[in-house]
């Protein structure tokens, strides 16, 4: 049921605030790394950022500043563009070598000429604060959803869950296959406890629009801007949209604005939107921080 309405005038779906609970989330945090800094540890993410990609460095300052909030310590690793797969690949190995670190993450995308997947996997899984360490991707398939989860689909799960939205026996659809996004958010929709029935659509999908109609819950994490048009979405539908697209607005200064992957007028249309800025893309940062203290928490163990 809804229980807190919106009052914008052509929005009758309820704005799940990704905002407002990350810096709830993130609150909650702080405590944590208090009572962690009293034990002598001090949670510390180290953040490798390669290359001069312009989108990268506002994600990887927004997570700075998520890890000043929380008395995370942070440390930034900036390399050049030309960074070779060699120099990645020990700096990556000095991280793991390094007691003090307890998360590492490596900006995606790495420069061109760069393996990704094999950076990836360089990196100590109790140190993954990404998630998508093979292991910690297997732990997942295996039902144990009580680890380093990838921090997007994490902090999807954990807003539905605020907005006690049941899905035992939904139908979600999740569009888009990626290892970040698609593939682990729909594994945790339809592990034990949460049981959804999922289906994944992508590019090659056929009609889309008909299998989501059909939804009670449809995830956008495609990365093209409003593609989940409002007659896609059947009335009272929760929608979430991982989409972070910058668009073309001259009637801004910047020239620019952020998009999400679905049309705004689903929200006439949807029970549940999470809005594009101010949704999806908070909730990612305070699941970062939430894997850093938990990564900072284990090395106790
Ligand atoms: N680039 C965009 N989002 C992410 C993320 O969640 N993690 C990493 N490592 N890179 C990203």
């Amino acid at each position: 049921m809804k229980d807190e309405g919106v009052c914008a005038s052509s929005v009758s779906a309820v704005l799940l605030d990704g905002k407002s609970l990350g810096l709830r989330i993130e609150g909650e945090l702080a405590e944590r790394v208090t009572s962690l800094k009293s034990l002598g540890i001090e949670p510390h993410l180290a953040v490798v950022l390669a290359g001069n990609d312009p989108a990268s460095h506002v994600y990887v300052r927004n997570k700075e500043r998520a890890c000043e909030r929380t008395g995370i310590r942070s440390t930034l690793i900036d390399l050049p563009e030309n960074v070779s797969q060699e120099e990645l690949m020990q700096v990556v190995a000095d991280l793991n070598a390094d007691d003090t670190v307890h998360g590492i993450l490596v900006q995606s995308p790495t420069p061109a000429g760069t393996n990704e997947l094999e950076i990836t996997e360089a990196i100590d899984p109790t140190k993954d604060v990404d998630g998508f360490h093979p292991m910690n991707l297997g732990r997942l398939v295996m039902g144990q959803s009580d680890g380093l989860l990838p921090c997007t689909p994490a902090g999807v799960m954990a807003m539905i869950a605020d907005a006690k939205i049941d899905l035992i026996g939904a139908k979600a659809v999740v569009i888009g296959r990626s290892r970040i996004v698609g593939m682990p958010l729909a594994l945790l929709l339809a592990q034990k406890g949460i049981d959804a029935t999922v289906t994944i659509a992508h590019s090659r999908t056929q009609d889309a629009a008909k299998i989501c109609r059909e939804a009670d819950l449809i995830v956008a994490a495609i990365g093209r801007p409003a593609t989940v048009m409002a007659d896609w979405i059947k009335p009272g539908a929760t929608v979430i949209d991982v989409g972070i697209n910058r668009v073309v607005d001259e009637s801004r200064d910047s020239g620019s604005r952020l998009a999400g992957d679905v049309d705004p007028a689903a929200a006439e249309i949807a029970g549940y939107i999470t809005p594009v800025p101010g949704g999806v893309g908070p909730m990612t940062i305070a699941m970062l921080m939430s894997n850093t203290v938990r990564a900072a928490e284990m090395s106790l163990e």
